[in-house]
């Protein structure tokens, strides 16, 4: 299928890492990647922002936050803001997690605030979207990921074709079942079809899979038609394993 889509393979790291273990992972990916055809990105805890943002200087590894907050500035003890991200180099910023929709009771609309902080700050929101097993074993899957992709274009209209989506089951994350490319493939285009509907330039915006991706099964993933790229968790700590999929990418 021929369309203007640039892969992204973006590491999730989560709350992982140590000084020295994010040196010898980094060095090791830039060392292996050498000049990658696909986009690719950590998102890092950002204590770490700092040090990474001098490891990839000049590197083909783009630096990505996991979460930005919805405010500006002010009184909200212990938030990370887009323009401090900015500062830091940021490009990504994943907003909407299930975990932080899960742990920290994050709601569609402030998924949406959130998107829209990151991109006025001139930082590209991986939205990320998911359906829960009983979701779908009560076959809610298409009602649950367009209400949450919907609240998102509700709130960042026109700026639309500037994030990047990610379709993460949450039943796929961390727990070593993958959607078949099928299942998944079957999701992203009904994002996909959301998307058209919502902007002209819906064949730009990358959506991503997640949830248990790995170098034996991101090729099959990334051959179908609108899965554009990856987000991954437990193999993106791992440089081999995290090389093997951004060479399937490419
Ligand atoms: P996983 O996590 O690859 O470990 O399943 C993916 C994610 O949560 O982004």
């Amino acid at each position: 299928m021929n369309h203007p889509r640039k892969k992204l393979i973006a590491g999730n790291w989560k709350l992982n890492g140590s000084l020295a273990a994010n040196d010898a992972l980094v060095r090791a990916l830039l060392a292996g990647m050498g000049q990658p055809t696909c986009d690719v990105a950590v998102c890092v805890p950002s204590p770490y922002l700092a040090q990474l943002q001098s490891l990839v200087q000049g590197g083909a590894l783009l630096l990505g936050a996991q979460d930005v907050s919805q405010h500006l500035s002010g009184a909200y003890t212990g938030e990370v803001s887009a323009d401090m991200l900015r500062e830091l180099g940021v490009r990504y910023a994943i907003v909407g997690h299930s975990e932080r929709r899960q742990y920290h009771g994050e709601t569609d609309a402030v998924v949406s605030n959130k998107a829209q902080r990151a991109l006025a700050a001139g930082i590209t929101p991986i939205v990320c979207v998911g359906e829960t097993l009983a979701e779908r074993d009560a076959g809610e899957t298409e009602h649950v990921v367009k209400r949450q992709l919907a609240a998102v274009i509700h709130t960042n209209g026109h700026c639309i074709s500037e994030i990047v989506v990610a379709y993460e089951p949450v039943w796929a994350i961390g727990t070593g079942k993958t959607a078949s490319p099928e299942q998944a493939q079957q999701v992203h285009a009904l994002l996909r079809a959301q998307l058209r509907a919502a902007s002209p330039q819906a064949e730009r915006i990358a959506i991503l899979y997640g949830g248990s991706m790995n170098a034996g099964n991101a090729a099959a993933l990334l051959a179908q038609p609108d899965i554009d790229g990856g987000l991954i968790g437990g193999a993106s700590l791992k440089a081999a394993d995290f090389l093997s999929i951004i060479a399937a990418a490419a």
